[in-house]
């Protein structure tokens, strides 16, 4: 099988995949990223397109639509690749249209699922995501097996099902940070102690966020998991679903202008740096 794109989270997925009795041949764009997963055993190819060809499965894990076409299309793409007897497996969380796209540069027979995923680096680490599968009946349950080895399957629909899952799920991570941090702010501003704060967030919806999050919030340490760039990207990708279907989903927009405005003071920081952004606004100059 191959895996395209080692990032944070594609090289730990490549790593799990290692571990199984799978063959593993990878592919980045910056190929340095590659030689801890030599060393474990992996082959790397030199183009997407070598890396697929004799692969029964390709694994696609990078940022956004525009690297999901980069990575696909073209005489080196993974469909250049790609025959009748292959399963491409999308695990990057993109746009429905990005989905339809490729499966349309694919050839006639290739498997195509759509599988991004819930779940940060721990969760790929361990093996603990939750995969969103859209896809044939049939190709889901020949994924399974080997989907298994980085989480729990959850099929939920026809190809393009599983994009618009992580889409819904995303919604609601941003939105419960943003009432969150501005909860807090309230409190703040308001001049509850952080101990109050607390209690009464406790007896709220918001109770296991707000206990998830507290100790970054009261030190301000958020280490970087998840980056506000890719955040961002994800709430646009949100909005313009939303707006495509015909949604007014007012509240998502407000959660991107925090994201976004924590974004530009440095893309690479963790997503919920967006907390301290909302928050230093309850403070009294
Ligand atoms: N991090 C998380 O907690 C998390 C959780 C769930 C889902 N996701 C999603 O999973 C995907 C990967 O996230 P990540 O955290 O692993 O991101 P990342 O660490 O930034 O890795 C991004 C990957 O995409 C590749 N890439 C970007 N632009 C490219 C291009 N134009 N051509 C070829 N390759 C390109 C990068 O290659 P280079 O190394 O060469 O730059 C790298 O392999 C994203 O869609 C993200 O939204 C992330």
């Amino acid at each position: 099988m191959a895996v395209i794109g080692l990032g944070a989270m594609g090289s730990r997925i490549a790593r799990r995949l290692l571990e199984s009795p799978y063959e593993v041949v990878v592919w980045n764009r910056d190929e340095t990223k590659a030689a801890a997963l030599v060393e474990l055993g992996a082959r790397f190819a030199a183009t997407p397109a070598l890396a697929a060809q004799g692969a029964d499965v390709v694994v696609v894990m990078v940022s956004d639509p525009q690297a999901l076409r980069d990575v696909t299309e073209g005489s080196e793409g993974v469909a250049a690749g790609t025959t009748a007897s292959t399963t491409l497996i999308q695990m990057s969380t993109v746009s429905p249209e990005s989905v339809s796209r490729l499966a349309s540069t694919l050839p006639a027979g290739a498997g195509l699922l759509d599988a991004p995923v819930l779940g940060s680096l721990a969760e790929a680490e361990a093996g603990g995501l939750t995969i969103f599968a859209g896809g044939t009946r049939s190709a889901v349950a020949r994924c399974t097996p080997l989907l298994s080895a980085l989480g729990s399957v959850l099929h939920v629909g026809p190809l393009g099902a599983g994009t618009a899952a992580k889409l819904v799920a995303n919604a609601t991570l941003f939105g419960t940070l943003g009432v969150l941090g501005e909860a807090v702010a309230l409190a703040r501003g308001l001049d509850l102690s952080p101990e109050s704060t607390f209690s009464i967030l406790a007896a709220t919806p918001l109770g296991a966020q707000a206990e998830r999050r507290r100790t970054a919030i009261e030190s301000g340490e958020y280490p970087v998991r998840f980056t506000l760039s890719l955040a961002r990207k994800d709430a646009d990708l949100i909005i313009a679903a939303a707006s495509a279907c015909g949604a007014d989903l007012r509240l998502a927009a407000a959660a991107r202008s925090w994201l976004a405005e924590a974004e530009s003071e440095g893309g690479d920081r963790d997503y919920a740096e967006m907390l301290a952004r909302i928050v230093a606004t309850g403070s009294r100059a």
